[in-house]
């Protein structure tokens, strides 16, 4: 099968170059586990000063990419199974189910707008979808798509060491991820969660999943109403939370929760 491939269009092809050459993402890259193509729109242009840009009709801050590169770069790249994503503030949010579905496509293309955006006729004649990696305002989509690069290619086979652990990650079962430990068994007085050391994975696994969700309950207690949640599993929940000893739960981060937040979720659960 062919491997799925990235094509990004840019005035910095530098910048997503090396964004996307460092670390796992990197190696997925080095051995072919995917494509990258980067194309600048600037190589498009017909005339001696190689213009990309130029003022906004009716005035206002920033210049504005021209259509004609943009048109010619897409040309290019675009095929039958490409997806054409613009990246702007104005798109759709980036979240884990995005980010799997992208990873299920053969050829993502993203446009990389800088400050004053793209014409909004490229828009409309080539973007499929518009999309925005938090609500703020970056100079230019390169960072953006440089996250959507790495966060999609942890979910191709072979980008994590482990075949299955970007789908176990954080928000991934809709929680997030227990904290980690390692050497040494003590730093600064902090020990180790006993259960970490017990060496039964079966119960490894139980306990980690059972922190990761009060991680979750503690820090980002709106991402729980995502999961199908039962009073029971809530009620087991607030049992093994208060298994844990004050210790243990200061060394997880989690001596901010208390039994009123488990009530609000067994409220807000019933309410659903
Ligand atoms: N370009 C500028 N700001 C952006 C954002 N928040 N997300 C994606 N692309 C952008």
């Amino acid at each position: 099968m062919k491997s799925p491939k990235f094509t990004v269009i840019s005035l910095f092809p530098e910048m997503i170059q090396q964004m996307v050459a460092q670390g796992v993402v990197g190696q997925g890259l080095k051995h072919n586990i995917f494509e990258l193509e980067v194309i600048n729109p600037r190589d498009f242009t017909t005339d001696v000063h190689k213009t990309v840009d130029d003022r906004p009709y009716g005035g206002g801050d920033g210049m504005v990419l021209l259509c004609e590169p943009l048109e010619l770069a897409l040309k290019q790249v675009v095929g039958e199974d490409s997806r054409v994503i613009y990246l702007s503030p104005q798109g759709q949010l980036l979240d884990d189910d995005k980010v799997k579905e992208l990873a299920e496509s053969p050829h993502i293309v993203m446009i990389c707008g800088r400050y004053g955006g793209i014409d909004q006729r490229i828009i409309n004649l080539y973007v499929d979808e518009e999309v925005s990696i938090g609500n703020y305002v970056l100079s230019g989509g390169e960072l953006a798509a440089g996250v959507v690069i790495d966060s999609v290619a942890r979910f191709f086979p072979g980008v994590l060491g482990h075949q299955d652990s970007a789908h176990s990650d954080s928000f991934t079962n809709g929680f997030l991820e227990a904290p980690n430990f390692t050497r040494p068994q003590n730093y600064k007085g902090q020990g180790i969660p006993t259960a970490l050391l017990s060496g039964n994975h079966k119960l490894i696994e139980e306990w980690r999943e059972k922190v990761g969700q009060l991680v979750t309950l503690s820090k980002r207690p709106e991402l729980m109403l995502n999961v199908d949640l039962t009073v029971e599993s809530i009620r087991d929940l607030y049992l093994f939370w208060q298994g844990l000893s004050a210790q243990e739960r200061d060394l997880l981060g989690l001596s901010g929760l208390s039994a009123e937040e488990f009530s609000l979720l067994l409220a807000a659960e019933e309410e659903l």
